[in-house]
């Protein structure tokens, strides 16, 4: 794990408050909510995500930079994330307050656009907060069939969302979901959303040759 006391002391979160509210304002449902989560809830997600297995790191939505703070804060080197956010002023942003990530200015629902790697990049842990609420249940499944395509063996997919049931549900052979306990100290209580590899095809199959 990496000391990144000095990259830390860099960071400041004053105002991010209402700079988070303004651009809600102008885009709700890009935004999804109306303030950052809280350093609790953040700390849960890191806490949840695979990311003590070597390889990089992928957020996705980072706003301002509350979960990358917390990946920092839990000793992460910055030179494993790559944070992709849509909104061009936060991703500036982003791009001043951690200069060691990896901050792309794009879309994070379509990666071979924006990391241009033709699906090369194998990731430990993906940390997703893009709001997907107006998307349909299916295209919800098809996008987090994508994203289980570019995680390392074993690595997880941990989503920050408020609703109350799994926002994805399971597609067998490919991911299973749990989640975390609430986190009262957020606004709204939430919990952390865990997409585990399925492992049940490869046991099955590995029984079967036993
Ligand atoms: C609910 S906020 C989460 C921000 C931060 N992770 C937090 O927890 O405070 C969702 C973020 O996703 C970003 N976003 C929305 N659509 C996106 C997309 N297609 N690709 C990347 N980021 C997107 C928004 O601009 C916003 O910063």
């Amino acid at each position: 794990m990496a000391d990144n006391s000095e990259v830390l002391a860099r960071d400041g979160d004053k105002g991010d408050m209402a700079r988070f509210f303004a651009t809600w304002v102008r885009h709700p449902i890009a935004m999804g909510a109306v303030a950052p989560s809280s350093r609790a809830y953040c700390r849960m997600m890191v806490e949840k995500a695979t990311t003590e297995l070597d390889g990089p790191v992928l957020e996705l939505g980072p706003g301002l930079g509350a979960v990358t703070r917390a990946l920092l804060e839990k000793g992460v080197d910055p030179a494993r994330i790559t944070s992709i956010e849509y909104d061009r002023d936060f991703a500036d942003a982003l791009k001043t307050r951690f200069r060691e990530v990896n901050v792309i200015q794009g879309d994070g629902f379509d990666l071979d656009k924006t990391l241009k790697d033709q699906g090369a990049t194998r990731f430990a842990a993906i940390l997703f907060a893009i709001p997907i609420v107006s998307m349909a249940q299916e295209k919800r499944q098809a996008l987090f069939r994508q994203y289980f395509k570019r995680l390392l063996p074993g690595g997880n997919l941990t989503q920050l969302s408020y609703m109350w049931s799994p926002p994805v549900r399971p597609v067998e052979g490919v991911f299973t979901v749990d989640s975390s306990d609430i986190v009262w100290n957020n606004i709204p209580p939430a919990r952390v959303w865990i997409y585990d590899q399925d492992r049940r095809g490869t046991d099955r199959a590995n029984e079967g040759n036993a």
